[in-house]
């Protein structure tokens, strides 16, 4: 009941909101050319620049891994007229956080007790207290379920990756970083045309609780607006870089309505190598592993944080992706195990409802969105209604189910 309430005031709120994200490309009828980018399985051979599919007008966007209000964006008409169409006088007052050593953010005097902010990094709180913004999905609901996500995509050396997850039969939730789709429009453009659940990992990845409002919210609108120029798709999901989130940026995320897709289960892939070894990771990956078989998860799935960042994370990901496949009844991407039928703006591709059959590991049965094999042009009818449904659904089973 408090979700539905809370969720109306918030529709009402977020539909104020202008945007401007526009398109030529049709998300179901990608045709990927015959360049290395989309045929290559070695690494080096992949990452040749070629001419992006849709013009790139360096002039309207931020400059590639700079902040989003870079190259003037935040002085441009556009971004004004975004930025005022905000009621900010309803923005949580919290103060943006600073960092105690570079990389480090800096939780000291935050009341760790309260959580007055719900602030992941400091407590790994997933249910906001602020009752008007979108609510965190963290685990996969449904049993025995593994929610396979890969974050700071796309990138030039994916394409061996992506063509093992084909074969596979897999499909997983990529969340994008903007410059990154600025770089490598065509492997943005696969990861659509795979079928894989594409979502949104900021312009930049900051750590986006450090930064002003404003900054904030070009981080979103722009990767966002990238996503949507080069993949034809506006992603509604996203995921805070390190799961740095707290209410003030829930709140200018459902602004936006971008849905924070956040994790139970961490690789620590990303620091293979640095601050822990290959082995440490290997290790996660394989209790991962036999939590899948030993009943870890008969209630209620879980969604693992990996990435697509670089030859070792790929690398030890498709090694232990058949082991998943053995210890889980499902392995997939977390719009099919959340039933989030749309996870777009647009309905022209739309993700299955899960059923054992829709969400087999790798089986036969169909396991991807209808765009999926790009050539169907099939436009699901869904409504906004019943997107709103899903999101009410998530946010309350979100707060029932509180770790
Ligand atoms: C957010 O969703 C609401 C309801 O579906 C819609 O009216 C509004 O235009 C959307 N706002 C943005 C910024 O996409
Ligand atoms: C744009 O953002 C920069 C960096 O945050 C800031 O210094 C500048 O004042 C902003 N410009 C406008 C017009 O708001
Ligand atoms: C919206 O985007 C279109 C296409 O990029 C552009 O021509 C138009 O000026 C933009 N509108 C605003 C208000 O920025
Ligand atoms: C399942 O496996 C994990 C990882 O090895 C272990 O920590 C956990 O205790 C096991 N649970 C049961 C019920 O055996
Ligand atoms: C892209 O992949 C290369 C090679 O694995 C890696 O070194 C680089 O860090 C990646 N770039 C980004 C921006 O993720
Ligand atoms: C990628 O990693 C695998 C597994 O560690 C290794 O066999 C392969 O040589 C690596 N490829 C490159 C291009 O570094
Ligand atoms: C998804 O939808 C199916 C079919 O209606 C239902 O059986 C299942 O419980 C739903 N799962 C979730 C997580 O909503």
């Amino acid at each position: 009941m408090y979700g539905i309430i809370a969720s109306s005031v918030l529709f009402a709120t977020a539909s104020a909101v202008v945007t401007n994200y526009t398109s030529v490309v049709d998300p179901t009828n990608i045709k990927l050319p015959d360049i290395p980018q989309t045929t290559a399985s070695t690494f080096q051979a992949a990452c040749a620049w070629t001419a992006p599919p849709v013009p790139i007008a360096a002039s309207d966007w931020p400059t590639s891994w700079q902040p989003a209000t870079s190259n003037g964006m935040n002085g441009t008409a556009e971004f004004q007229a975004l930025y005022n169409s905000i009621d900010w006088t309803h923005a949580p007052q919290i103060t943006p956080r600073t960092l105690s050593s570079p990389g480090v953010l800096n939780t000291a005097g935050y009341d760790l007790v309260n959580d007055p902010d719900c602030w992941w990094t400091a407590t790994r709180c997933v249910t906001p207290k602020n009752s008007q913004v979108l609510k965190d999905i963290f685990a996969c609901e449904e049993p025995e379920t593994l929610g396979l996500t890969y974050d700071d995509g796309p990138n030039c050396t994916h394409d061996g990756f992506y063509d093992f997850l084909q074969q596979q039969n897999l499909k997983a939730s990529m969340f994008y970083i903007g410059s990154n789709v600025y770089d490598w429009p065509y492997q943005a453009q696969r990861g659509v045309k795979d079928g894989h659940h594409i979502a949104v990992h900021t312009w930049s990845h900051p750590m986006i609780t450090t930064m002003d409002n404003q900054n904030v919210l070009a981080e979103l609108y722009y990767a966002t607006k990238m996503i949507k120029h080069i993949t034809g798709l506006t992603p509604l999901y996203w995921r805070p870089p390190l799961g740095d989130i707290d209410d003030r940026v829930r709140w200018i995320a459902t602004q936006l309505n971008l849905t924070a897709i956040i994790w139970n289960l961490d690789t620590n892939d990303w620091a293979a190598g640095t601050t822990v070894t290959v082995e440490q990771v290997q290790q996660n990956y394989k209790n991962f592993v036999s939590m899948g078989a030993n009943g870890t998860f008969a209630n209620r799935g879980n969604i693992i944080l990996s990435h697509e960042l670089n030859n070792l994370t790929m690398s030890v990901a498709e090694s232990f992706i058949p082991q998943f496949k053995q210890a889980y009844k499902h392995v997939v991407d977390v719009a099919t195990c959340m039933n989030i039928t749309n996870p777009y703006v647009e309905n022209s591709v739309t993700f299955p409802v899960f059923t054992s059959s829709a969400a087999t590991s790798g089986g036969s049965g169909p396991s991807g969105p209808s765009g999926s094999s790009g050539t169907s042009g099939s436009s699901s009818v869904a409504s906004s209604i019943h997107i709103n449904t899903a999101l009410i659904v998530a946010a309350l089973i979100a707060c029932l189910f509180q770790v």
